[in-house]
């Protein structure tokens, strides 16, 4: 078992270990006075593994209900959530009683907003399933939902009681969301641990899921906890993100994951400071090998000016002002904030 400290303004522990899922009920149980448990999960993890973790919620003394939603980014709108809302009043939960979630990273996202405004606010647990969920999104506490003028769009920061990470789960994963999942996992090497970037180079990260879901997750928590509310260094978490959103826009989110458009932006980013002399020279040629040793694509044929137009609806504009993350080298990582219309010129390299 490995067991990472969280230290945020409310604290708590992440627990990765094979098999662990089915400790749910003993976890949830220490860890809260519910009586009721309302699992949350999508339609793919459901079948899966909703039973083990009923069983487990069962054994430990709750009332258990589960809600199924259609899986995929499509259900991530307000309308789910309100589905939510509803079997949350329905089953009777009051505020002393526990949501779990149980999925990806859509999932954790939308359970996670649920907890945060149900009653305003009751606890939740995470149990993530896909490989991007367990080394990224289920730390940290940033939930929400997608409006259809952009992606998480409304949300809340709400940390939830506790994260347990099976990592035998992804073992049903989709090849397609493992691959997904190592954009984020390279992302996490590229900005803060160049040693974990060489250990991502040499080895088949895939044979030591463990380590490098505790490594990612240590990681964010050391980020997180310095900056629970994104006023500074968390925005490093976003490197790769502000062109991959763009992109996923420009593609109106069809052909491309998330991941592999991480993937893309974080090779375009380092590309982008090697030609203003800002990052280290042969930094992209490693950042773009090592996005295709993991089957992630390197590029896009967007130009500068398409480009620059779809970044500048993303979240991190303000004043006027574009805050962008690249690299001095490996494992360094810096914020850059630039004018708009200087965002153009920026990407014609
Ligand atoms: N809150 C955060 O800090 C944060 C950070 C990064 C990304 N995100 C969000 O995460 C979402 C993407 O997460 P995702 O890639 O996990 O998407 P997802 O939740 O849609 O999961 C991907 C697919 O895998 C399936 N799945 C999940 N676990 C499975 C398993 N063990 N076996 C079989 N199938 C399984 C799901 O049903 C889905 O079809 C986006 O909405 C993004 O905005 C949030």
């Amino acid at each position: 078992m490995k067991t990472v400290h969280v230290d945020t303004g409310r604290p708590y522990d992440i627990y990765i270990e094979k098999g662990v899922i089915d400790s749910a009920g003993e976890y949830a149980k220490k860890l809260s006075n519910a009586q009721k448990v309302t699992i949350i999960t999508d339609s793919n993890v459901a079948p899966l593994y909703q039973w083990r973790v009923i069983n487990s919620l069962s054994a430990a003394g709750f009332t258990v209900h589960t809600h199924v939603f259609k899986a995929g980014e499509e259900s991530k709108h307000l309308g789910t959530i309100a589905e939510m809302y509803k079997a949350l009043a329905d089953f009777g939960m009051t505020r002393k009683d526990l949501i779990v979630a149980l999925g990806g990273g859509v999932c954790g996202d939308m359970a996670g907003f649920a907890a945060a405004t149900y009653l305003r606010g009751i606890d939740f647990m995470q149990i993530p399933t896909s490989l991007l969920a367990q080394v990224d999104s289920s730390v940290g506490g940033k939930t929400g939902v997608d409006l259809p003028q952009g992606k998480n769009l409304v949300g809340a920061f709400h940390q939830p009681v506790a994260v347990l990470i099976d990592p035998d789960t992804l073992l049903t994963l989709p090849d397609q969301f493992i691959i997904d999942g190592m954009g984020e996992v390279i992302k996490y090497g590229c900005i803060k641990d160049a040693a974990f970037f060489d250990f991502l180079e040499q080895e088949n990260a895939l044979q030591h899921l463990e380590e490098v879901i505790e490594t990612c997750v240590s990681i964010k928590r050391d980020v997180v906890s310095r900056d629970e509310r994104e006023a500074g260094e968390r925005m490093l978490l976003n490197f790769g993100h502000t062109l991959g959103h763009a992109i996923e826009k420009l593609r109106d989110f069809k052909g491309i994951t998330h991941g592999m458009a991480v993937a893309v932006g974080m090779v375009m980013m380092t590309r982008a400071g090697e030609a203003q002399g800002i990052t280290e020279a042969g930094t992209t040629a490693r950042v773009e090998a090592l996005c295709k040793k993991y089957l992630l694509p390197v590029k896009e044929s967007f130009s500068a000016e398409e480009l620059a137009k779809a970044a500048q609806s993303d979240k991190k504009t303000a004043g006027g002002g574009i805050s962008l993350v690249l690299l001095h080298t490996i494992g360094d990582s810096f914020t850059k904030k630039l004018p708009l219309e200087e965002l153009r010129a920026f990407f014609e390299f």
